[in-house]
């Protein structure tokens, strides 16, 4: 089976990722089985590199500070300085062009799944270049009213398994490839 790159991600009923100041307690606070039905577990067993933006990162920083949750490369699109780690954390950081890191990370999994972390506009530039496969999200039964987007780009997706993990509803969809979706 040939890898695929993935957006795996938690969201609120109404589309965001964080609070407008980046919170995740509406997330943090409830309950899901990461060995569960469509859980974390399932996926990053299988996850070979990680990419993320830099309010994504930042949230890392500020809420990790212990060993790299992921022990997996990672890359970090930001423009900013961030302070570098002496664990042996392999963090890399990018101002792209995506596909030319997609590229890199590929050849670093060695046929594992990319992981495309987020933010949502992060996740809608891998999209726009057709290198987007999967959407795996967990929605969290609230609504937040504002905040940061899921993906603020319109792609057309093929419901793939749906699932009932803790407090979340769970849904795997595939991404559908521009031409198919036009041609339709
Ligand atoms: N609910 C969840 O499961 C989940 C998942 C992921 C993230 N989150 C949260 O959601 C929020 C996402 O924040 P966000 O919407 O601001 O997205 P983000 O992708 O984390 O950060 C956006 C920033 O990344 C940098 N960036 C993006 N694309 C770039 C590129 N091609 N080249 C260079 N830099 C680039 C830019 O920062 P600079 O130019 O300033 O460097 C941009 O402002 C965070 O609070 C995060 O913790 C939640």
């Amino acid at each position: 089976m040939t890898f695929r790159t993935v957006y795996h991600t938690a969201t609120s009923l109404d589309g965001f990722l964080a609070t407008p100041d980046h919170k995740l307690d509406w997330l943090l606070s409830r309950h899901a089985d990461p060995d569960g039905p469509l859980g974390l577990n399932h996926f990053t067993a299988n996850a070979g590199a990680i990419a993320m933006g830099a309010s994504t990162y930042q949230w890392v920083i500020d809420n990790d500070p212990g060993p790299w949750a992921f022990d997996i490369p990672t890359w970090v699109f930001t423009h900013r300085e961030f302070p570098s780690f002496d664990d042996g954390r392999d963090i890399r950081f990018t101002t792209g062009p995506v596909d030319a890191v997609h590229k890199e990370m590929a050849e670093a999994a060695a046929g594992k799944d990319l992981w495309i972390m987020g933010g949502g506009e992060l996740v809608g530039q891998f999209a726009d270049h057709g290198l987007l496969d999967e959407i795996i999200v967990s929605i969290a039964p609230v609504t937040l009213g504002a905040g940061a987007p899921l993906l603020p780009r319109r792609l057309e997706l093929k419901t793939e398994e749906v699932a009932h993990n803790g407090d979340f509803a769970c849904v795997r969809y595939s991404v559908v490839p521009e031409a198919a979706a036009s041609s339709s």
